[in-house]
């Protein structure tokens, strides 16, 4: 087969990989570049990564990924600038007024924004608003600054770039439930007054053998909705150990999500989170869990990796 990106560059579509930016060298780096058609960094662009403490900025990883997607004439997905995780210890830690807390995250917004203004395709400008349930979880923004701090953090992206395509992304919304229809609620509420919301990122953080059966249904109704669609942090974890078996359904289950993205055309493409088992976040999270990637610890291409490229049109 050729590479996934050719193949999904013929259908118009995105694959792409979350990276790490220390890796991106030798057989880590060749795949991420040869495979890849777009980038996501993996933490580089959290907030706690890019302000560590208060006031002094660490780029450097940041830089580095999109340094190396524009030499690989590769797409980067900034992710993510409105979080509940992962955010400086300074920033968790501290109180503050409601007001402080506005002004932070707009300066943090348009500080990483502008700084990578025209350089990225994407932002997941904000990240896993909702509880299962629909409501909105409970968040240093959603207590302090009301939900209303969704539209003002969309403001104040597009306006610091009015070129990125500006997302929210969650996961458990790949399939049509409570939580992805309180999204579809938001963001036909954010269409109608105005603010720029240009997609919606559906994770798929998925479990080996449960496929969300909705899931195309559920891209069409966001498409239909006038917003794009992208799977931002696909895979498919299994309980190890991964047999043949195992690796054989996965790669159906993955083959049924990329092909339910080709089958939309509001549907921009996959992103895999992490392309190898040498860098995903499953068994540090899931006890006894793992082989999630499309790609083993030592980079051969499993029957997943080969499901992608035939969903993408391979052979
Ligand atoms: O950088 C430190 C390192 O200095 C230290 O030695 C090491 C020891 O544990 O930790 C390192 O930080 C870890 C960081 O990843 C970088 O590797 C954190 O402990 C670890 O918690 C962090 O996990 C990340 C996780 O988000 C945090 O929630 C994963 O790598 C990252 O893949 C994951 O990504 C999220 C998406 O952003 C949003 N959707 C869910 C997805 C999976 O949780």
């Amino acid at each position: 087969d050729p590479p996934l990106r050719d193949l999904a560059t013929a259908k118009g579509k995105v694959i792409g990989t979350a990276v790490t930016g220390s890796k991106l060298t030798g057989t880590y780096g060749d795949l991420a570049g040869a495979q890849f058609n777009a980038l996501t960094p993996g933490n580089a662009m959290k907030w706690e990564s890019v302000e560590p403490s208060r006031g002094t900025y660490n780029w450097a990883e940041a830089d580095q990924i999109v340094a190396f997607a524009q030499a690989h004439n590769q797409q980067v997905r900034g992710h993510t600038l409105v979080w509940h995780s992962q955010n400086p210890g300074w920033l968790a830690n501290g109180t503050w007024t409601p007001a402080q807390l506005s002004t932070l995250l707009q300066d943090h917004i348009t500080t990483e924004v502008t700084r990578y203004k025209g350089k990225l395709a994407t932002w997941d400008v904000v990240n896993e608003p909702f509880n299962e349930d629909g409501t909105y979880r409970s968040t240093l923004w959603s207590d302090n600054l009301g939900t209303d701090y969704i539209a003002q953090a969309l403001t104040w992206a597009r306006a610091a770039d009015p070129t990125a395509k500006l997302y929210i992304n969650d996961y458990n919304v790949e399939g049509v439930n409570a939580k992805s229809t309180a999204l579809y609620n938001l963001v036909k509420s954010l269409k109608e007054r105005g603010i720029p919301i240009d997609g919606v990122g559906l994770q798929a953080h998925l479990i080996l053998g449960q496929y969300p059966s909705t899931l195309r249904q559920n891209i069409q109704r966001f498409a239909d909705l006038g917003v794009d669609v992208a799977i931002t942090e696909l895979d498919i974890r299994m309980q190890l150990p991964a047999t043949e078996a195992k690796s054989t359904q996965q790669a159906a289950d993955y083959k049924a999500v990329v092909d339910a993205c080709v089958a939309v055309t509001r549907c921009v493409g996959v992103t895999v989170w992490g392309f190898t088992d040498s860098d995903s976040w499953i068994p540090d999270v899931f006890e006894g869990y793992g082989a999630a990637t499309p790609y083993t610890e030592n980079f051969t291409p499993k029957p997943a990796y080969h499901a992608i490229a035939q969903s993408l049109g391979g052979t």
